[in-house]
């Protein structure tokens, strides 16, 4: 059905420029935070000064008496007005089920307690700082503790229902006996790694403008995720989904806080409601940091056992996340990392430490970057300790089938991206002996890492219509994140209806539209273009009846996709906001995975330690690419991210108060164009016709992985130093660390 009719040229695979490319530049779009309703009153957040204990007291008088202050809500006038709704743990779609305003429990530093609604947001601003909050403060839990590590590795764990308790149970995978295995192998590997806590810090803040007509609520709010945003919300002011419109078409940095619905939104509409007006929240930069979710601290531990030839004997991996106290969100990257190799005894276990902190969520490529940042180094360390190069080293464990379950890769080209990365990058002339390679002042190091990433699908629907003078116009209620969602439609309907892309226009990010499931765990192409190719069958097949007849008015057509592996009911389930995808590890007779391989480039000053990052080339094999400019973008947007989360970004806490500290942009430290020079990203050729009709897999997240491992790997070859915390700084490359 997708092969264009013959004799034409297929824009399928053909690069192309963004179709709203030149709205974007030049700021023509408008984005969730760009909506101004007339008359909106404004709304500021007062967040809590402690971190674990109770509100004692709360004085308004003087915040009420200041001019143009409307209402404050605190949890005395809020309580449970507002449901906190099920978070993903428990299938739901919110992000966190600490409810803002609910009592006067303070779960983590940075909660939100009050809101303080005003004619404009220096007076909301001004009466919000001017609360008199009092509280009971308890010594706070910020982080792990020796503790846990031992909690959870005993029998059970410690209770899941305890709340305040320190590790829940730990959640394990595995085939074969790891432990036994490694005792017995000949070479061995046993080492921990950390990697911090991380926010998403997106340029456009957290926004969110309500306003009632009647019974009627719309919001604009910046998401990936309108139709589960619906639902979410409905579900916490007991309204009808049917009563909600959600308005985010175009998004100004997606990442993972804006996948589920936040418990802002719903203070915000209750504000509106009481008020009887629209009101607009802005948030600050650095209320970002707790108001919302981040990417967890994890402890890791990896233990791997070889034969002398490099083939895998023994691999377990265990996690240790930190989540809040009332959440148990966890990413558990082990179902990738103990699948990435062939091995007969694989052993992983999860655990997630609870701490007074805030609850963490998605973030960029979340299972496959923290875990396999600790298996693709302890790859790198088995390499040296088996005089091994570790290209070939990944190459001689490579498998079709993966090892716990047994299930086939439908399609599998870790090797191909090897041999063209390592080929492009010039890994022959390394050589191999830690710090031996020197340019003036400048020891160079090269190192490489395999990565995959999930191929997930959702359920997906389409309208597709037709004017009677062939202009088309596409709608469903997708997201276009910033990888090319919008133009990648265009595409198939100009290939598959014959239209030209200037007739084309496609309108997504509106819940009355369509629905689409949630833009995030790269999936958004392989289900929203399967719709949307679905939809065009249909109208071909009309225009073939109408040949015969006559008519040639608009027309319209509807249509929905199910992947292979979704429940029968799975549109209803969509419909009603509910979260299905289908893929990956998820099948139970086979496994659905993109791969990858990255090799950089380090240099590290021999005096300053200060270090470059000349060169990152990546080779990916991701099924049919729609669109090779989109995606050749989104590889290397995805490889700087990679970079970043192994060279700058870390949230720091003041374990005292547990509380961060370097909430604003200039101490979160992201890479800027000068510390990437050149980095190239290869797309290998794969059809894989057994995922979806497109043959399309998820590229959005494939190349963040594995960078932080590929740097860290580098910086070991290149001065013998090896770094298994994140980030690396500058002071862990003293030679004192050698
Ligand atoms: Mo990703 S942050 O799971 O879209």
């Amino acid at each position: 059905m997708t092969a264009p009719p013959d004799g034409r040229p297929t824009r399928i695979g053909t690069p192309t420029s963004r179709v709203d490319g030149r709205l974007r530049v030049t700021g023509a779009v408008r984005y969730g935070s760009d909506f101004a309703v007339p008359h909106q009153a404004y709304a500021y957040l007062r967040t809590s000064a402690i971190a674990r204990g109770r509100i004692t007291g709360i004085d308004e008088t003087e915040a009420r008496n200041l001019p143009g202050v409307l209402e404050i809500l605190t949890y005395r006038n809020v309580g449970d007005a507002i449901k906190p709704g099920r978070d993903f743990q428990r299938q739901g779609v919110m992000d966190s089920t600490i409810a803002p305003l609910a009592s006067d429990q303070v779960w983590y530093a940075g909660q939100i307690v009050a809101m303080v609604i005003a004619e404009s947001f220096e007076q909301a601003r001004d009466a919000a700082g001017r609360l008199g909050i009092d509280y009971a403060a308890e010594t706070p839990k910020s982080t792990f503790t020796d503790d846990d590590f031992v909690a959870a590795e005993q029998p059970g764990g410690a209770d899941p229902d305890q709340r305040s308790g320190t590790a829940d149970p730990a959640e394990t995978d595995g085939v074969g006996d790891p432990d036994r295995a490694q005792a017995d192998a000949p070479v061995t590997v046993d080492t921990w790694y950390r990697t911090p806590t991380q926010h998403h810090n997106p340029i456009e803040l957290f926004t969110t403008t309500c306003t009632w007509t009647g019974d009627k609520l719309t919001v604009w709010e910046s998401s990936r995720n309108v139709t589960g945003f619906r639902n979410g919300l409905a579900e916490q002011l007991s309204i009808d989904p049917a009563d909600i419109r959600v308005l985010s078409p175009y998004i100004g940095g997606a990442f993972g806080a804006r996948g589920f619905v936040n418990q802002r939104t719903a203070i915000v509409a209750l504000a509106a409601r009481r008020l009887k007006r629209p009101v607009r929240l802005v948030v600050t930069r650095s209320q970002m940091f707790t108001i919302a979710t981040y990417r967890a601290e994890t402890r890791q531990h990896v233990r791997l056992g070889a034969d002398r030839d490099g083939r895998l004997l023994a691999l377990s991996h265990k996690g240790w996340e930190i989540s809040s106290r009332a959440d148990n969100f966890k990413v558990a990257g082990t179902e990738s990392s103990i699948r990435l190799y062939e091995c007969p005894n694989v052993g992983s276990a999860v655990t997630v430490v609870h701490a007074d902190r805030n609850t963490p969520g998605f973030m960029r490529s979340p299972p496959e970057v923290p875990y396999l940042f600790a298996i693709e180094s302890a790859m790198d360390e088995l390499s040296y300790a088996l005089g091994m190069d570790p290209v070939e080293l990944r190459r001689v464990n490579d498998t079709m089938v993966e090892p716990v379950n047994g299930r086939r890769y439908t399609s599998r080209n870790l090797v191909a991206c090897l041999d063209a990365a390592s080929d492009a990058f010039g890994w022959a002339d390394r050589d191999p002996r830690p710090a031996s390679m020197v340019d003036g002042d400048w020891q160079v190091g090269y190192g490489c890492a395999g990565l995959s990433l999930i191929t997930l699908a959702g359920p997906a629907s389409a309208r597709i219509t037709v004017s009677s003078q062939g202009w088309v116009r596409v709608q469903t209620g997708g997201h276009d994140v910033g990888g090319g969602l919008g133009t990648a439609i265009a595409i198939i309907v100009s290939d598959l209806l014959e239209v030209p892309l200037d007739r084309i226009t496609v309108d997504l990010g509106d819940s009355d539209l369509p629905p689409a499931s949630l833009a995030g765990g790269s999936m958004s192409t392989a289900s929203v273009c399967s719709a949307v190719a679905k939809a065009c069958e249909q109208l071909r097949a009309r225009r073939a009846e109408r040949a015969q007849g006559d008519g040639d008015g608009a027309v319209e057509e509807y249509a929905e996709f199910l992947p292979h592996g979704a429940p029968h009911n799975g549109m209803q389930l969509l419909y009603q906001g509910r979260r299905v995808a289908t893929g990956g590890y998820l099948m139970p007779d086979r496994a659905e995975c993109s791969f990858g391989a990255v090799f950089v480039e380090a240099r590290i000053h021999r005096q300053t330690r200060e270090l470059r990052l000349p060169r990152i080339v990546g080779a990916y094999a991701a099924g049919r690419i729609i669109n090779p400019k989109a995606a050749e973008s989104q590889l290397l947007g995805a490889q700087i991210f990679g970079a970043a989360m192994a060279l700058y970004e870390a949230t720091e806490i003041d374990d005292r108060y547990a509380r961060y500290t370097n909430t604003n942009l200039a101490d979160y430290h992201i890479p800027v164009n000068a510390d990437i020079l050149h980095h190239q990203a290869i797309i290998i050729p794969e059809t894989d016709d057994s995922l979806n009709e497109l043959g399309v897999k998820g590229i959005g997240e494939l190349a963040t992985s594995g960078v932080n491992a590929a740097i860290a790997n580098a910086v070991h070859h290149a001065t013998g130093i090896r770094i298994r915390e994140l980030p690396i700084r500058l002071e862990k490359l003293l030679p004192t660390h050698a």
